[in-house]
Formats: structure tokens, C-alpha cells, sequence
């Protein structure tokens, strides 16, 4: 994401330009062999490493976090898993730096225990809820979601979870309460880039209260069986599959009830460029690109990236288009 706004002169690097590194040396490998001319053999062998990728498993070093198969209408689909080590080493978590590979090399000194969630606000019943106990809360389903990212790349995850209703039903929201705000954890001993000017801190988002209720909107603890790495926003975390990834808040302490729109991290950093609504929309363009088509990590690797149609709702409108009814959807992006 690339912020201009500021006026203490600050440009952020656009993160969706920056070259993983496995891609680079791919395309360094590749340019070598055409150089030799060794092209074909070159370009044999990359076809038949992607059709041979399989989604490799979690590597077992977390602790395991199963779920039963989501019956969810939208929570499975046939596309290729994204591999384990792309979907923990391609991350955005600001908290830890801005560049793709900074959250997996510094988000070791993140705490995720003792950890408590606290549900304030307009509820009937707010209260702490310890992770163990809120793990325990419902039953753990995998749901496997896609998750794009509004910078134009996006990952199939198995998430392991549960309906963030399930919470929602047990606190009671108050007749007053219409949107759900998500504050996730801002520690400057632990988080080396909060104190940063990059956002303000704590990184916090919202959804409407209906959009919490939908089923497909997932409070996780878990990925490809086994609990959320840091990176990935342990060890509790949002998971919004219709919206943009920057939706889906990591490492959450405090879910609030409020009346009114809450603010939310990147809209309060360029209010032009990222819309409270943020729902997958291949038809509003970002202000600086177009949002028509998304390249899937480890999908076509980084020499030939290929971009395929980015889908409205990203592929949940049968299930949560009725949500924005009636709704223009270009001015609520
Ligand atoms: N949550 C926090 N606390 N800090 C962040 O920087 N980045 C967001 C979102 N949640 C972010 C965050 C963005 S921009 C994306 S694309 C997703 O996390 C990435 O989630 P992933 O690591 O599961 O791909």
C-alpha cells in the first residue's frame, strides 16, 4: 500500500511492485539459462514445477489447531491451496515492517500468551475472554477462503475457525449497536515499527454489524491445521474473504460495539484511496491502479505472472451481495 498523503514528506514504498525474493532468483536462473541457450529447457521446467506444485502442508512446527469441514455456503472451494511457505512469508503487518518478507522475520518476539480478547461497548454482556476460553467458545471448522489483497495479489488458505456470529450472539448487542469495531494489539516493545508514522496506531477496522453476522466472516485461530503463525496475525485474527485483506484485522485485543462508522486504519491514512466498504470491486479502480485482475502468489511463479479476473465480492456475491442492496457501491467503496 502507498501512502502520499502525509505531509511531512513521507512516501511509502509500494509494496505490490517489490519482487519476493525466490521470484527474482527464478528470473535470474531463467535469464542465465536463455543466455546459454538453454531456454526450452528453461522454460520446460517451470511448466512442469508449477503443474507439479501441490499445496505443501504445514510443516508441523505449531502447535495443531483442526476444525471439521465448514458446511458455510461459500467456505470451500476447488482451487489449488496456496503453498505453506508463500502464504507465511508474503504478509502485510506493518506492526513488524512494510516489506513482504519483514512480518516472517520479525514477528518472533510477538506475545500471544497469556492473551485476552475484550468484547466492550454496546453489548449486554461485554466481558474478557481469555484464548483458550474464546478457542473454545464454538466449534473449530476450516474454512478455505480466498484473500486478496487490494494491492493485486491474493492466496486460497485453509483457516481454521469459527463464525465470528457465534461470539456476537453470546455478548447481545444492544438495539444501538450497528457496526463492530476490530482494535488489534499495538506494543512497541514487541512491534518495531509501532511508533512509526506509517499509521496510527493501534492498526483498528470496522465492519457493520450485519456484515460481522455474516456466516462467511470468520473469527480464526488457525491456518492449514495448526495455530496462526505470527506473521499471520496471531493468535486470534479477522478473516473477511468478500473485502480486501487490509479488512481482516491480525492479532485482535478488543472488540467494540459502536452506533457510529468507526474509523479504520487505512482510511485514516488516505481517506481517498481506502473506503470504510472495501469490498472486492474489480469495477472501482484504486485511484493509482486498476483492480480489474489479481496474479494468485505461487500461482504461475514470478517470471510469467499471469493475472486473472478479479471477481466482484471476490467470488462471494451469491452469498453476501444482498448485503449491499440498493447500495452504490462506487461512491461506498
Ligand atoms: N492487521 C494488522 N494488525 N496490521 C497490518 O498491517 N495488514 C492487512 C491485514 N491485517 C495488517 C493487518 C493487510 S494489508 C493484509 S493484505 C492482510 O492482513 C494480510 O493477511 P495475510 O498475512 O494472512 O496474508
Amino acid at each position: 500500500m502507498l501512502i502520499q498523503t502525509r505531509n511531512d514528506g513521507f512516501v511509502h514504498p509500494l509494496s505490490s511492485e517489490i519482487t519476493p525474493q525466490s521470484a527474482y532468483e527464478d528470473r535470474r536462473r531463467v535469464l542465465k539459462l536463455m543466455a546459454s541457450g538453454a531456454a526450452g529447457a528453461a522454460l520446460a521446467s517451470w511448466a512442469s514445477r508449477d503443474a507439479l506444485a501441490q499445496a505443501a502442508p504445514a510443516p508441523g512446527k505449531l502447535a495443531a489447531l483442526k476444525g471439521v469441514k465448514s458446511t458455510v455456503p461459500g467456505a470451500q472451494t476447488m482451487e489449488k491451496l496456496t503453498d505453506y511457505k508463500d502464504a507465511t512469508t508474503y504478509n502485510n503487518y506493518y506492526e513488524f515492517g512494510t516489506d513482504k518478507a519483514d512480518p516472517a522475520k520479525n514477528a518472533n518476539t510477538l506475545k500471544t500468551a497469556p492473551w485476552t480478547v475484550e468484547v466492550e461497548g454496546l453489548v449486554k454482556k461485554p466481558g474478557k475472554y481469555g484464548l483458550e476460553d474464546l478457542i473454545k467458545l464454538s466449534a473449530q471448522e476450516e474454512r478455505v477462503y480466498r484473500l486478496r489483497c487490494v494491492e493485486g495479489w491474493s492466496m486460497v488458505i485453509p483457516w481454521v475457525g469459527y463464525s465470528l456470529s457465534e461470539l456476537i450472539k453470546r455478548v447481545e448487542p444492544q438495539g444501538n449497536a450497528k457496526y463492530v469495531e476490530f482494535v488489534t494489539l499495538a506494543d512497541p516493545k514487541t512491534m518495531p515499527f509501532v511508533g512509526s508514522r506509517i499509521l496510527d496506531w493501534p492498526y483498528t477496522e470496522g465492519l457493520r454489524l450485519d456484515e460481522a453476522m455474516h456466516p462467511l466472516t470468520l473469527l480464526s485461530f488457525g491456518m492449514y491445521g495448526e495455530v496462526l503463525p505470527n506473521q499471520n496475525g496471531a493468535p486470534v485474527r479477522i478473516v473477511v474473504p468478500w473485502k480486501y485483506g487490509f479488512k481482516s484485522g491480525k492479532s485482535i485485543v478488543k472488540i467494540r460495539f459502536v452506533e457510529k462508522e468507526p474509523g479504520t486504519a487505512w482510511n485514516k491514512a488516505a481517506a481517498q484511496e481506502y473506503g470504510f466498504y472495501s469490498n472486492v470491486n474489480p469495477n472501482v479502480d484504486h485511484p493509482r491502479w486498476s483492480q480489474a485482475t489479481e496474479r494468485r502468489i505461487g500461482d504461475g511463479g514470478g517470471l510469467f505472472a499471469k493475472r486473472t479476473k478479479t471477481l466482484m465480492f471476490n467470488g462471494y456475491e451469491p452469498q453476501v451481495g444482498q448485503l449491499y442492496a440498493g447500495m452504490d457501491l462506487k461512491k461506498n467503496f
